[in-house]
């Protein structure tokens, strides 16, 4: 990873992410979480103060180490134990049928191979257990749809290997889960190229 990834990305997305509407949909999404919970690409840690109160503890992954500045410093205000392990979701050193949730917000965009993933997920998770995921993506609306693909080059450059084209629900609907829930909706005070949302429960 070089500096930018590392020093320069984590500052910018923080910065621009660190919102109270944006707060108000990650509560709303780790309501009903429970159990052993695995959080992917855990970033600089926004989703921690959001967690319920009965969550003391879970396991976090994300590959750059550059977020964990900022990171550590939420873990600390959240009073929540978190093992964090510095890796990629596309190889996980947990066994199968570990967690009884997987916690995955604008996280699948930046995977370089989601698929791969998804497979590990659905590995790692019990029968039953479930994927609450808040992700943005590829919009229904053509001429959005357009703009997303003229644009994704610089998207991929500027934000880390993000994407805008990512269907999340053709995605998740392709892989072995037992049911998935989805809506969708555009983020407020977003441009809709990045603003296009997926948000549900994948189950396994
Ligand atoms: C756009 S940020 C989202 C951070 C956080 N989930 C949030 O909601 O603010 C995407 C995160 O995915 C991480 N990431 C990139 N590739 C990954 C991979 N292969 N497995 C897991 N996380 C990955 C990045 O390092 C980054 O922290």
């Amino acid at each position: 990873m070089g500096v930018y990834s590392e020093v320069i990305f984590p500052r910018f997305y923080d910065c621009v992410m660190d919102k109270p509407f944006w707060g108000k949909y990650r509560k709303e999404q780790l309501a009903s979480v429970d159990g052993e919970i695995l959080e992917i690409g855990v970033g600089t840690g926004l989703n921690l103060p959001h967690y319920p109160e009965h969550v003391r503890r879970i396991v976090t992954v994300d590959p750059n180490p550059g977020m964990n500045r900022k990171l550590q410093r939420r873990i600390e205000q959240a009073g929540i134990d978190v093992d964090k392990r510095v890796l990629s979701s596309e190889q996980l050193p947990f066994g199968d049928e570990t967690f009884d949730c997987v916690v995955s917000t604008i996280t699948l965009c930046s995977i370089p191979h989601v698929e791969q993933a998804l497979g590990e997920l659905l590995r790692v998770l019990k029968p039953g257990g479930r994927l609450l995921y808040l992700e943005h993506g590829l919009s229904p609306d053509e001429k959005v749809a357009r703009r997303q693909r003229r644009w994704n080059w610089a998207q991929r450059m500027f934000a880390d290997g993000c994407t805008l084209t990512l269907d999340v629900a053709s995605l998740l609907t392709t892989q072995p889960f037992s049911s998935v829930d989805c809506d969708t909706f555009y983020m407020e005070q977003t441009p809709a190229t990045h603003g296009f949302m997926y948000r549900g429960v994948a189950t396994k």
